[in-house]
């Protein structure tokens, strides 16, 4: 059985990964964002999936998220990994450093969030007190830590509706809600994850610190540059956490 790994912004494909195939698949909810590479890292069966697509093409609320995690289930993954990039609400979780969050608040809107929406489907009351695999949790914290990371082992990440990013006043609210990172992909993605029984763990990387809470506007660029100074470090903590074998 393999993993799956879904690849947010700065990750559309992945360093290390022996292909062996390409598959284009179609679900009961369309088609996912791109197409499935399935291949190994290290001795690991992997499925990876890049979340906006091939040429990074989608925007967060456009994201087929239903497919997505449909798409990995069919070809049988006994967990996924996400990689989420997010600006940071804590003031110790700045740029650069790696955060596995262990609870999450959805403000998203309008996205198909759910397997249970219409009458043939079971409808399914999942519990979701704990939304985050905690064994996932555990390999990605030895594994950053194994890479000398800088590394948050618990935190609460605010999925917001974007593709704006916040308003100084959002991010106050979100602290006070107890957010520490805010990130735009999050959900529906773990909740639908959940539904379909995959344990899934989040491993977001800090690329700005959130809205008003630095003297400088968030810019594009600042967020482009860390993703690519960084994403080499996230990629070698997870090729890091699947080299376990007892997944
Ligand atoms: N807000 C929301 N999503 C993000 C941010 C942010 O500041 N940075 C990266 N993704």
């Amino acid at each position: 059985m393999s993993i799956g790994i879904i690849g947010g912004s700065g990750l559309n494909s992945f360093a290390g990964l022996r292909i062996r195939e390409q598959l284009e698949v179609m679900t009961d909810w369309g088609r996912p964002s791109a197409p499935l590479y399935c291949g190994a890292l290290g001795n690991t069966e992997v499925v990876f999936l890049a979340r906006h697509g091939v040429n990074h093409q989608l925007p967060p609320h456009l994201i087929n998220y239903r497919a997505n995690i449909a798409a990995l289930c069919s070809q049988g993954v006994k967990a996924i990994y996400a990689v989420n990039v997010v600006g940071g609400i804590h003031g110790e979780m700045g740029p650069g450093d790696l955060v596995i969050p262990d609870q999450l608040v959805d403000y998203t809107w309008g996205r198909d969030h759910t397997y249970s929406d219409n009458a043939d489907r079971p409808l399914q009351h999942i519990d979701f007190t704990f939304p985050y695999d905690d064994s996932l949790r555990d390999r990605l914290l030895q594994a950053a830590i194994a890479c000398g990371a800088r590394v948050h082992a618990e935190a609460v990440y605010g999925a917001t509706q974007g593709p704006r990013l916040e308003t100084a006043a959002e991010i106050g609210r979100m602290a006070n809600d107890g957010c520490d990172i805010v990130g735009m992909t999050g959900m529906p993605e773990a909740a639908l994850a959940r539904e379909l029984q995959i344990p899934y763990a989040c491993l977001a990387l800090v690329v700005n610190m959130a809205a008003g809470l630095s003297d400088q506007l968030i810019s594009q660029t600042q967020i482009e540059s860390m993703m690519t100074g960084s994403m080499p470090l996230v990629c070698k903590v997870l090729t890091r956490a699947l080299a376990n074998p007892q997944h």
